[in-house]
């Protein structure tokens, strides 16, 4: 089973080419035959953050040639394929459409199926794809537009424990390096930082720590190093000043992850009781030293951590492929009135999460 995978839905334009491994003692996983991927980042740099009209001009303009190579890269024609994938939302609604109406075309011309994946599902099937970690597990899905908790039961089957009730973490990175003047996307240069910082240096709050339930809060972290810096004596931010916040803010955000992780293994067990693996997703899941805190978290919780490659927890097209091959597999395709969606939560019947009842 072959699929092409298309990833448009934020500020990478991405393809790739993921084929079911039927082999023996491949435990279903996947094989990536190509993934390219061709980022923005330099275009929205000058503005501190993502334009979404920018975004989509950019995505018509390369996503042929970013689908063409990926074809190209894994030395297949089109008529190899079973089917082709694109992320169907949620996302920027301009970015989304480009990527959709290209995989519909090939759909159409080459009369095989079209799935719309959800980008979040995306990053949540991802570790089935490089490690083969089976149903039921505990998701952390941390990036740039989301920070949840999930009990993952199967493809489509979520149940969301925990969400955040303001801030996303990587939004929270991003903002921290903005005022850091550590340029857009802000976590790479967040994590470079704190390795040459003082973690201790500055007493910034551990929002929600503590509490009941799993949600998260980091709007008051990102409040306390705007008011940390601010007390700074006046002049330009000195390099071990920005190490000293990257590394006290790094070590904040571990923490509190830390512990909503923890709380949230205990629901997932009175869940699934048979889950053994905690995931963890999301671009923010590059970070080191979150993953050394949930390593942690998980041995003393009796769960294995299972962590894709680092380059694919940002995003890209092979989880997108790779999510194709898993609705594939149970007939879960889409017809080519498929509308994209702005919205789409993984688990829609979650109530809204505020910080009514948590946070006194
Ligand atoms: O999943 P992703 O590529 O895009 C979204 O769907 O949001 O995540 C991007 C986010 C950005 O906020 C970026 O700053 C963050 O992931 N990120 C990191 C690291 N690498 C990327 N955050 C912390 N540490 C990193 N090493
Ligand atoms: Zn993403």
């Amino acid at each position: 089973m072959i699929v092409l995978g298309l990833e448009t839905s934020c500020d990478e334009t991405a393809a790739a080419v993921v084929r079911l491994n039927t082999d023996e003692g491949a435990d279903g996983r996947g094989e990536i035959l190509s993934n390219r991927i061709l980022s923005q980042i330099e275009m929205h740099r000058p503005f501190g953050g993502i334009v979404p009209e920018v975004a989509a001009r950019a995505h018509l303009e390369c996503v042929d040639a970013i689908v063409q190579g990926a074809m190209d890269d894994a030395g297949l024609g089109y008529d190899q394929l079973d089917a082709v994938a694109a992320t169907g939302g949620p996302g920027l609604i301009g970015g989304v459409i480009v990527g959709v109406m290209m995989a519909k075309a090939i759909a159409r011309a080459r009369s095989i199926p079209f799935i719309a994946v959800n980008h979040l599902e995306g990053h949540a099937l991802t570790a089935r794809l490089t490690q083969g970690v089976e149903f039921p597990y505990l998701l952390l899905l941390v990036s740039g537009g989301h920070s949840q908790l999930l009990a993952v039961r199967g493809v489509g089957d979520y149940v969301r424990l925990g969400t955040t009730i303001d801030d996303a973490v990587g939004e929270a990175f991003d903002k921290t390096a903005k005022m850091l003047g550590l340029g857009y996307p802000g976590g790479p240069p967040i994590e470079a930082a704190a390795k040459l910082g003082n973690a201790k240096r500055f007493a910034l709050p551990r929002p929600l720590k503590g509490k009941p339930g799993c949600h998260f809060s980091f709007s008051g972290l990102k409040a306390a190093v705007k008011r940390a810096l601010d007390a700074l004596p006046p002049g330009d931010l000195q390099p071990q000043d920005i190490n000293d916040m990257a590394a006290s803010f790094q070590a904040a955000v571990a923490e509190v992850i830390g512990d909503r992780t923890r709380r949230a293994i205990h629901l997932f067990r009175d869940l699934c009781p048979q889950g053994r693996s905690l995931v963890v997703a999301g671009g923010v899941a590059a970070n080191t030293a979150l993953r050394d805190t949930l390593q942690a978290v998980a041995a003393a919780e009796g769960l294995t951590l299972a962590a894709p490659p680092l380059a694919l927890c940002t995003d890209n097209g092979a989880m997108i492929a790779w999510a194709g091959i898993e609705r594939l597999r149970l007939g879960l395709t889409d017809g080519l009135d498929f509308a994209p969606r702005p919205r789409w939560p993984l688990d829609p019947d979650a109530p809204k999460a505020t910080g009514a009842g948590i946070k006194a």
